[in-house]
Formats: structure tokens, sequence, C-alpha cells
């Protein structure tokens, strides 16, 4: 297929899908906010079943917001749902993900040194970790369980084991960008199975006259409030594929993981602070553990750079001279990165990147050495067989010469 279409259309989906999500989880950030700001209402609002009242003002005018304790007497004329913003979310989601990751599953989802699978097993193995992943928290939700204080503890523990099976079976990438697409499917699946029906009852009780009952409006509350618990992890794992040292790597579970920990940490001082009560513990321990986290992670890397720079200069080991640097970055990268790429996966240079003379390469050193002697997740999948020894030297030559 036409490589240029092929952008095209993932420029489409990717544009749909971030907006449908700004919508969505806007909309989310702005109920729960508004439902941990409602204040007690004056007699005659209650004596109306007003459970809730709040005043806000935005955009030059003031709004009065009423919250029914149970439903009005009466149906409003109209009445505005919120559920195409998760709906279309979901489904260019996985369109962009069929697009992105199934049709290009051999490069951007299958990683051999992880896993070599057939294209068509590692589709069936991403669907069915969706699946999976619902199914298995759906049940728990419909258990005593779900009551207890203990079970986001509970829902963590599984999503360590999903992430450990992902990032043994997948990319990197492929891995982190699954996890994001369970959560989001559980949220989706959230919306479309509970919480909209749940909803659906409700009117038609109204619209019968009678007063609706309660229950099917708590349990879309709980499902509601889990969502608002995902947005932060799952907006993590859509953007990480940026950031190679977040995947790249055997622990890339346990960061993920610690990550998800840390936005969640995040989102509960905001959710109780919007209650009034504040409890800063809460913000700082999430600062320092990401603080933390980026520490632990870079430091070994840095000191060894570090290290083989200084025995390098004692021992007056010689750099490569620029020659053979310029023939390694030759051998190892231009098949992606030039301005006529031969890789079959790449008719373009990724990114722009090429690195086709010394003045390419120095414009890029920074990025070179992060992606392909720290992170090494460059050569992509490493397909041109780069050693560590050239990795290594590569580094050596970059520090000394740019
Ligand atoms: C098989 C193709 C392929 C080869 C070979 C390859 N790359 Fe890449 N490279 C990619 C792709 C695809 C991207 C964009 C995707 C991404 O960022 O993960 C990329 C992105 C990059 C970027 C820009 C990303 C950023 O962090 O800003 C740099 C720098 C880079 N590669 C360096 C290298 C170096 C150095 C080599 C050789 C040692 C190399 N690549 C070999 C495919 C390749």
């Amino acid at each position: 297929m036409d490589v240029f279409f092929a952008e095209w259309v993932s420029l489409f989906l990717r544009w749909f899908h971030v907006i449908a999500g700004v919508a969505w989880i806007g909309a989310s950030f702005y109920f729960i906010w508004l439902d941990n700001h409602l204040t007690e209402p004056p007699q005659w609002k209650k004596d109306a079943g007003i459970g809730g009242d709040l005043w806000a003002i935005h955009g030059g005018g003031f709004y009065e917001v009423a919250k029914y304790k149970v439903g009005p007497k009466q149906m409003p004329e109209h009445l505005h749902w919120f559920k195409w913003e998760a709906y279309t979310t979901w489904i260019t989601g996985m369109l962009l993900l069929t697009w992105v990751y199934y049709f290009g599953a051999q490069a951007y989802l299958i990683d051999p040194n992880v896993l070599p699978l057939s294209t068509g097993r590692a589709v069936l193995y991403g669907l069915g970790f969706l699946l999976a992943g619902w199914l298995i928290y759906d049940a728990l939700c419909r258990t005593r369980l779900v009551e207890s204080r203990w079970f986001g503890v509970l829902i963590f523990a599984i999503g360590c084991g999903f992430a450990w099976l992902l990032t043994h079976t997948f990319s990197g990438r492929g891995a982190f960008i699954h996890m994001g697409a369970l959560i989001g499917t559980i949220m989706v699946a959230n919306v479309f199975f509970k919480i909209i029906p749940g909803q659906r009852k409700m009117v038609a009780a109204v619209a019968a006259g009678e007063l609706p009952d309660p229950k099917p409006g708590l349990t879309g509350k709980q499902r509601s409030v889990h969502n608002n618990y995902f947005t932060l992890p799952v907006i993590f794992l859509m953007i990480s594929n940026h950031y190679p040292m977040t995947y790249q790597g055997d622990d890339s579970w346990l960061i993920l993981m610690a990550i998800i920990a840390i936005s969640v940490c995040v989102r509960h001082y905001f959710n109780l602070a919007h209650r009034g009560q504040r409890q800063p513990a809460y913000l700082v321990a999430a600062a320092l553990a990401f603080v933390l986290m980026a520490a632990i992670l870079s430091w070994p890397k840095a000191t060894a750079s570090a290290n083989t720079a200084s025995s390098a200069h004692s021992e007056a080991t010689p750099v490569m001279s620029d020659a053979d640097a310029l023939a390694l970055v030759q051998t190892r990268c231009a098949s992606c990165h030039s301005a006529a790429p031969t890789d079959s996966m790449f008719p373009t240079a990724p990114l722009g990147v090429m690195l086709d003379d010394l003045a390419q390469i120095e414009r890029w050193s920074g990025r070179i050495t992060q992606r392909a002697v720290v992170t090494r997740d460059m050569p992509f999948l490493n397909r041109t067989q780069m050693t560590d020894a050239e990795r290594q030297a590569l580094g050596d030559w970059l520090k000394q010469r740019f």
C-alpha cells in the first residue's frame, strides 16, 4: 500500500481520536469536579427533590446547577446524554490500533527478541488481552469485593499480572499501548454496559411518573469513579511511545505499574481536595516517587557512560575516526534514516531523521546518544543487528566529537 496514504489515514485517525478523547476526559473531569463540589441546597430546592446545589461563573455568565437526589418529578424536554464522546474515543482508538499496530505488526507490535509471533497470533493475543481484562474486571465488580477499600489494590495487583504478560508477549511499545487500550476498553465498557443502561432505566421510570430505583444509578456512579481513577494512567500510556526509557528494558512492566500508581495517587489528591480535604502527602509522595523512579532508571546508565568516558581518557584509547563513525552509521542506521531508505518497512526517513553525513549526525547527536547508546531502542527492533561494542564506540565518538 502507498505509504503516504497510510500516513494520512493514521494522521486523521489519531487527530480524531485525540479530539474525542479530550472531549470525553474533559466531561469526566468536569462531572467529578461538579459532584465533589455540590453543597447542601436551600430548603425550597430540597422540597423539589434536589440533593446538591452549585453555583459557578464561566465564560462571562453565571450557572446554577442542581443535582436531584434521585430524579425530577417530570421528564425535562431536553435531556443531554454524555456517551458519544466515550464511544467515538474507543472506536477511533481501536481503528488506530488496528491501522498502526495490527497492519504494521511486524514493525510495531512483534519483537522477535521477546516472542517470535506470527502477525495473526499477535493480533489474536492483543484482542484476547483486551477481552480478558474487561471480563475479569467486570466479574470482580459484581462481587461484594467492589465495596471494599482494598478493591483498588486488587485491581492493581491484577494489572501487574497483565503488565508482565504484555511486556513478555509484545514489543515494549506494543505492550504499553495494549495496556492503554485495555484500560480505555474497560472505561468505555463501563459507560456502555453499566452507566448508560442504568440511566435509561432511571429515565424510563421518571417518564412513567414513578420514582426511579436508585440502585442502577449507584452502580453507574461506582463505575464512573473507577473511570475517574483510570484517566491519568490511560493518558500516560497513550503518550508513552514517545519515551523509550519507559518501555525499553526488562523491567518495563514495573515502570508501567509505578507510573500508574503515581498517577492514581495524584488523581486521589485532587478528588479529596475537591471535597475540601487537602492532603498534600499524596501529591508529595507522588512527586518523590516520580523523581526517585527517574533517578533509579537513569543512574546506572549515566554513571556507566561517564566511567567509560573517563577510562577512555586515562588509558588514552583512541575513539574511532570520523570516517569509521560515518561508515558505522551508514551500515546500521541509513537503511531507514536516509534520504533514500532501503528498508521495506520505512520508505521515508522515520520522523524526518536522516543520517547521511556528519552535519546531519551532529544535528541529531543528542538523540542518537539517547536512542542508540542509552536506551538502545535504535536501530528499530535492532533490525540491522548493531552490537553492544558498536554502541559503546559510537557513544564515545559522539561524546568527544560534539
Ligand atoms: C529499521 C529502521 C530503523 C533503523 C535501522 C534505525 N532507525 Fe531510528 N527510527 C526508526 C523509526 C521507525 C523511528 C521513529 C519511531 C520512534 O521514534 O520510535 C526512528 C527514530 C529515530 C530517532 C528520532 C527519535 C527521537 O528520539 O527524537 C533517532 C535519533 C534515531 N531513530 C536514531 C537511529 C540511529 C542512530 C540508528 C542507527 C544506530 C537508527 N535510528 C536505526 C527506524 C529505524
